[in-house]
């Protein structure tokens, strides 16, 4: 139980570190209060332009794979895949609900990714290769973002892993579409953000 708490908790603070805010901070940006408001690599991006942006995603995919392959090292045993699925937990519950802005945070993303890339990188593979083609064909991040949340425990079913990630990627997927809810109403409204290159701010 020790274990348990002390992975979750060192996953918590990890994810919880709040990378978009940080960053826009120091361009003199609210970054809660700018674009669509959501502590993200992606509305960093839109707000602060592609370095800004690029910056945030890596240290935000770098904070779940720390958070994830940490206890796959040190935990020696068999349950080393539950220990890291833990952490992965804490990391996105940390980045979600971050303690260190009022619990509010981003919607999980990028610190999927890198808790995946630890995890499961081929489960990671095709999930990117489906967000790349939504998001080239839409230019929606968020539809891209929703449709490789919900693809995951699919491919993670078509590539034999263990039920126990399965589930866990059941779970995941629920969490984003529901992170996603406001970005959901503007996509049937049709007033969801588009990436279009001409509206990059730099
Ligand atoms: O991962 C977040 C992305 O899917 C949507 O971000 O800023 O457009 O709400 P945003």
């Amino acid at each position: 139980l020790f274990t348990l708490i002390g992975v979750m908790l060192v996953g918590y603070l990890l994810g919880a570190i709040p990378f978009a805010v940080i960053i826009a901070r120091r361009h003199g940006v609210d970054i809660l209060k700018a674009g669509s408001g959501n502590p993200g690599a992606t509305n960093v991006k839109r707000v602060l332009g592609k370095t800004a942006g690029n910056a945030c995603f890596a240290l935000d995919v770098l904070k779940g794979f720390i958070a994830t392959i940490l206890p796959r090292l040190l935990i020696a045993d068999e349950s080393a895949l539950a220990f890291a699925i833990l952490g992965l937990v804490g990391a996105i519950l940390g980045h979600s609900f971050s303690v260190f802005i009022g619990f509010k945070g981003g919607k999980g993303v990028a610190v999927t990714m890198g808790g995946l890339l630890a995890l499961a990188p081929l489960v990671l593979l095709c999930g990117l290769l489906i967000w790349v083609a939504t998001f080239y064909t839409s230019r929606y991040v968020s539809l891209a973002s929703i449709v490789f949340g919900v693809s995951l425990p699919l491919i993670a079913l078509m590539t034999g892993s263990p039920g126990l990630l399965i589930g866990f990627l059941v779970l995941l997927a629920a969490l984003i579409v529901l992170r996603h809810r406001s970005n959901i109403q503007r996509l049937i409204a049709g007033t969801e953000n588009r990436f279009s290159k001409k509206d990059k701010p730099e």
